[in-house]
């Protein structure tokens, strides 16, 4: 819509607890940051006549519902092609003869176009609004994947893949060395930087060393330096498994944490996906450090052998948000990641051995509820990332997702006067991409049926 506009109708978000929006009126800027917010503007308002007239106003029907868009905070877009493949093996057996066989493929800048393309528009039918991508150690096609998000309208932040350690990388697919790594980061952060039509920064750079174990030391200090001097942000996978951490441990003499903090790669805004073997010492650190969390629950249970303690986390004051971990996890679905969220919690407090006494089993007070698991799926995302996305608030952008109830491919149906929790619950519960009706990215609609 050119110039000013406006949404009416219901909506809800989470800027702490639940907050439901009742006959919203969100009005988006030519920018496509939000305006304002008012709540309770009766129907017969002058001003939706007057915008209705200008033909600048989107009204929802009881059938709808507005919440944030969805903010993955872990994806590898190269794996697209791998979900659902061999999630019976450790997460290094299947690295290594699944992933990086399949990550060195694109070399082949026609092969990561199909496979980007097609990801970027699942991703965003699904309402992933906000997608954080590792690629691979190809910088044409890296650069590649940051156009068609610019090109398709998705926010992203998209990295370079480092990782050039002889004994964890195969010769097939590592960096020559640590100067080319970092080398052609810096190039990837200068062009997406420099994007025509990025001047919002819709799409953003991210440094990305793989994992400690694949990196030489000489790369994870560049690329912190490298961070410092370009005032990028990092992304990167942290005590993953019981083999990752304990390889780490056994090189360094110290966890993951510490091995980036040293290197100097937790950064305000920076993402650690899983992090499930983080100490106390660990999670203190990366809270003072302002980095997040990348919660992957669905990947945790291929991977981890063990369940991420989320509630401790969030009550120690960490950023988290979800992770899809495509491919480790395997669905596009952030909706999916949510429930799984909500039901390994419900495991990690009541515990898994039935042959234990209740009072034995488990960890007291560790689930989270659908409310949490909303929340890390938007406005939890928005905060990890230091970014104004999450929200409907004024000085947000305008980033979200259309459900509605009824659909023939959907699953949500609402009750009539369902309550807002009710609804919450449900979406949560429930919702897929067939729930999906339209989704805006930065105020412009990028998805609609
Ligand atoms: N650790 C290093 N690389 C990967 C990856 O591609 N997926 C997961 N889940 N963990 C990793
Ligand atoms: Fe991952």
């Amino acid at each position: 819509m050119p110039g000013d506009w406006a949404i009416y109708g219901r909506a809800i978000h989470a800027p702490d607890g639940i907050e439901a929006l009742v006959s919203a009126l969100i009005c988006v800027g030519t920018d496509g940051m939000i305006l304002s917010v008012e709540t309770a503007v009766a129907a017969d308002d002058p001003r939706l006549a007057r915008l209705r007239a200008g033909g600048s106003l989107v009204e929802l029907t009881p059938d709808d519902i507005l919440i944030p868009g969805l903010i993955d905070l872990h994806i590898h877009a190269p794996q697209f092609p791998q979900l659902g493949t061999a999630l019976d093996v450790p997460l290094e057996d299947w690295l290594q003869r699944y992933t990086f066989p399949l990550e060195s493929r694109y070399e082949d800048l026609a092969f990561a176009e199909d496979v980007y393309a097609c990801l970027v528009e699942t991703l965003l039918a699904h309402g992933t609004t906000t997608a954080v991508y590792f690629a691979t150690i190809h910088l044409p096609a890296t650069k590649r994947l940051a156009e068609i998000c610019l090109d398709k309208g998705q926010r992203a932040l998209v990295g370079r893949v480092g990782m050039d350690h002889p004994e964890q990388c195969p010769d097939f697919y590592r960096d020559a060395s640590a100067e080319i790594a970092i080398a052609e980061t810096r190039a990837l952060i200068g062009h997406i930087r420099d994007l025509p039509g990025n001047e919002a920064a819709l799409v953003r750079p991210m440094i990305t060393p793989r994992f400690v174990p694949a990196c030489t030391d000489a790369l994870l200090e560049g690329l912190g330096a490298l961070a410092a001097e370009t005032r990028c942000t990092v992304q990167t996978h942290c005590s993953e498994s019981d083999w990752e951490h304990g390889h780490v441990l056994d090189r360094c003499g110290v966890t993951d944490t510490a091995v980036l903090d040293r290197a100097g790669l937790l950064r305000r805004g920076s993402v650690l996906a899983h992090a499930n073997f983080i100490t106390e010492p660990d999670a203190a650190l990366i809270r003072a450090r302002g980095a997040a969390v990348a919660h992957c629950p669905l990947s945790n249970i291929y991977f981890a052998g063990a369940v991420f303690p989320l509630r401790e986390m969030l009550d120690q004051g960490l950023h988290i948000g979800l992770g899809s971990d495509i491919a480790g996890g395997p669905s596009a679905s952030l909706f999916e990641a949510a429930r799984q969220a909500v039901a390994v919690s419900r495991l990690l407090e009541s515990g898994t051995d039935s042959r234990k006494s209740a009072a034995a089993r488990g960890k007291p007070g560790a689930r989270i509820d659908f409310r949490t698991a909303f929340r890390m799926a938007t406005a939890g995302g928005g905060e990890s990332l230091d970014l104004p996305i999450g929200l409907f608030r004024p000085g947000y952008a305008f980033d979200a997702v259309l459900l509605r109830s009824g659909l023939p491919d959907g699953n949500l149906r609402f009750a009539e006067a369902e309550s807002a929790a009710g609804i919450l619950e449900k979406i949560v519960m429930l919702a897929g991409r067939g729930d999906v009706a339209q989704v805006w990215v930065a105020g412009r609609l990028v998805k609609s049926r």
